[in-house]
């Protein structure tokens, strides 16, 4: 669609708001299966990030889901205008100056490609959750993977939905290997290195 705006060039600019909070802004995009860890590590490294005096804030599938885009299903197309959705939100918070954390399942090589181009590829950390199905299936913190089993829940990922790994991801957290503490450590240590 195209509709006749113009794009306004603010006084106060990106620059200027990053000097005001004494660090970069970046999106820390979070991926990986349902389960696998992703909000926890990032509700995790939040704190921590907000301890050293970051300016952070969280967008997370669960909540998102609840509120701007609850119009939409996991159907693949509906999956790509969350991702995009989120990613132009981000690319706001990102505008604002302040270091935005956001964990969704977001399965499409194709999406999170879509990302990058919308917050820009020198804005954005791809983390991948690496989890195994069999753990986030044992986990089965929300119940899904039962109700997907048994045909109650179409499209679910893993299972009846694909999820496309990151073939290149600035950094790969293997939790089935690692214990929740270190993970927040070794993402901590990674992002303090970029805001510098
Ligand atoms: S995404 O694929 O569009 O990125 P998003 O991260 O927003 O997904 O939402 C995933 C969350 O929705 C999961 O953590 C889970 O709690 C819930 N959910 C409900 N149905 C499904 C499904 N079919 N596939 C994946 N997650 C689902």
């Amino acid at each position: 669609m195209s509709l006749n705006t113009v794009r306004h060039d603010y006084k106060v600019t990106k620059s200027d708001r990053e000097k005001l909070h004494g660090h970069r802004s970046l999106l820390m995009w979070f991926t990986g299966l349902s389960g696998s860890g992703k909000s926890t590590l990032a509700n995790l490294v939040e704190e921590a990030l907000h301890e050293k005096r970051i300016s952070t804030f969280s967008l997370d599938g669960d909540n998102i889901r609840q509120g701007i885009n609850k119009d939409l299903s996991f159907a693949p197309e509906d999956r790509t205008e969350n991702i995009r959705r989120i990613a132009e939100i981000s690319n706001l918070m990102v505008d604002a100056g302040v270091v935005t954390l956001a964990a969704f399942v977001s399965p499409y090589i194709k999406d999170r490609d879509n990302i990058k181009h919308i917050v820009g590829e020198e804005n954005f950390v791809e983390i991948y959750i690496n989890t195994s199905l069999e753990e986030c299936e044992r986990r089965d913190v929300k119940g899904l993977y039962k109700k997907a089993r048994a045909g109650e829940i179409k499209n679910m990922t893993g299972i009846s939905a694909p999820y496309e790994a990151p073939l290149h991801p600035d950094l790969e957290i293997v939790t089935d290997h690692q214990s929740i503490e270190t993970s927040v450590q070794v993402i901590v240590d990674f992002i303090i290195q970029k805001l510098k």
